[in-house]
């Protein structure tokens, strides 16, 4: 048996169209993509008819096994990634996070070790919790010897991993001059942090003060702060998880001033509302404690208008995930309920449904806010979000026929519930390849424990700054761009 596939019979869509292709796949990597392909000896034909080939997803948001409000997220690296690959999604770039005074390059050989279990491929941010020469050097450091290009500086999360202005100006500066991109928690965290102490004094313990101390004008302020931030300094921004109109706005004003600004949707918030806080029973309450909160149907609404017009160019799940017995640890205390909710495996199952079978996005659209748009912002197409010979050969054949209905009886993430419990979607993964492997198939993972690769994500240099100027520190980087090579 040779270790080639050949897809036969299905539509490819990739961010430009839809094709009457068939992919050849060769060990780890797309050989050709078109007509009518021959199949070599051996190779196994996999029939997409009546089925779409689209590039695996990449969920550019999560938290595999995190450490975080005084304990750790359920879902490791390979629970997670193999969860992931049942829903279609292939690559996921997670977030090293040190702590305060924590060495950057410390945390991320850290994670790298933990990592080191993934299924599927993989990549990391790395958050600037706080300021001194020495973390700058670890920003250069990361960013030339390391694949890393993008930095998040959380704006929230006071006493804990929040950072000041002073540091989120210096790792914009810092970013600049490498050509990397700052991701950004964009929620005001002294405001949270004030309101919090008001609510809880005022006798709202539970889950439903959580969203009390985080409205809308929260995360409109530090979103419109970050961008403004970035616009004195000229440096490109990436919203994370902008979940309300406030932050919608800023980004779209920005966005039509001809700032490079960009910004993620979570699958959640496009279709999940607040209501959710209002259950009277405390622990189906406390499983949406995430941060942004929840919001009002209008919201999101905005939100899919912004998807649809391209001022979202990204979707991600922010795949944190804590157990019932984890969030009990704010039975008493919505502040001490971790934050964090789960979702890597339905993310696509999601869009299509909600986004796609709804005439909201055409399949190719799908594409583009499910992977290749993640690809292109952080630097790793078309190696990975597209369907090219040389590409990685990460692939879903996707039936936009086939029902499930979301469960956590029958889901594989590693958690003790599901935020979309009893939704019923049409769209999803038949046959999940990473890197040339078949991973997914007859509803049965086949994931493999340590097969996942870190994926390197060089800076885009040469960068020219707002007076077009050449950044000295943008000059070429031990980590080469990875171009596809057809073999
Ligand atoms: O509630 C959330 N989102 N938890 C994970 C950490 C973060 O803010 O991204
Ligand atoms: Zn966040
Ligand atoms: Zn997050």
């Amino acid at each position: 048996m040779s270790d080639s596939i050949l897809i036969r019979g299905g539509t490819v869509v990739t961010a430009e169209g839809e094709f009457r292709h068939d992919v050849l796949v060769n060990g780890e990597t797309i050989a050709q993509v078109g007509p009518d392909l021959e199949a070599p000896a051996g190779a196994r034909v996999i029939d997409a008819g009546g089925s779409y080939v689209i590039p695996g997803g990449i969920d550019p948001h999560t938290h595999m096994e995190l450490p975080f409000m005084g304990t750790v997220a359920s879902e490791d690296f390979f629970t997670g990634t193999s969860a992931a690959a049942a829903g279609g999604t292939t690559m996921c770039i997670d977030f090293v996070i040190p702590s305060p005074q924590e060495s950057l390059i410390d945390a991320f050989h850290k994670w790298r070790g933990w990592s080191e279990k993934a299924a599927c491929d993989y990549s990391f941010h790395v958050a600037v919790t706080w300021w001194a020469d020495s973390v700058r050097e670890d920003m250069i450091k990361l960013s030339k010897e390391h694949g890393v290009n993008s930095f998040k500086p959380f704006m929230a999360y006071k006493n804990a991993i929040m950072c000041d202005d002073e540091t989120l100006v210096n790792s914009f500066k810092t970013a600049k001059e490498l050509g990397a991109l700052c991701t950004i928690h964009a929620e005001n965290g002294e405001l949270v942090y004030v309101l919090q102490q008001d609510i809880f004094n005022k006798g709202i313990t539970g889950p439903e003060g959580h969203p009390l101390s985080r409205p809308p004008e929260v995360e409109g302020e530090a979103a419109n702060r970050a961008i403004r931030i970035a616009e004195v300094l000229g440096v490109p921004v990436y919203l994370v998880h902008t979940s309300c109109i406030d932050a919608l706005e800023a980004v779209t004003r920005a966005r039509l001033e001809g700032q490079r600004v960009f910004a993620e949707v979570l699958a959640q918030h496009l279709v999940i509302d607040d209501s959710v806080y209002r259950n009277p029973d405390w622990n189906a309450a406390a499983h949406y404690v995430m941060s942004p909160p929840f919001r009002s149907k209008e919201h999101q609404e905005a939100l899919w208008r912004g998807l649809q017009s391209g001022m979202l160019q990204t979707t991600a799940t922010d795949h944190c995930c804590f157990c019932t017995p984890q969030k009990q640890a704010g039975l008493e205390d919505f502040r001490l309920i971790p934050n964090g909710t789960g979702g890597v495996e339905d993310r696509m199952s999601i869009l299509w449904h909600h986004g796609v079978r709804t005439g909201k996005l055409t399949p190719a659209e799908f594409v583009a806010v499910t992977s290749s748009n993640t690809a292109k912002i952080f630097n790793i197409f078309p190696k990975k979000g597209a369907l090219v010979a040389g590409a990685d050969a990460d692939i879903v054949v996707w039936d936009p026929n086939k029902t499930r209905t979301i469960s956590v009886k029958t889901h594989h993430q590693n958690i003790d519930f599901n935020i979309y419990e009893g939704m019923e979607v049409t769209g999803n993964a038949a046959i999940t390849i990473s890197r040339g492997l078949v991973v997914w198939e007859n509803d049965e993972l086949k994931t493999v424990r340590g097969r996942g690769q870190y994926v390197n994500r060089p800076c885009s240099a040469p960068y020219w700054d707002s007076q077009g100027k050449r950044n000295t520190l943008a000059e070429p980087t031990k980590v080469e761009r990875e171009l596809p090579t057809p073999k």
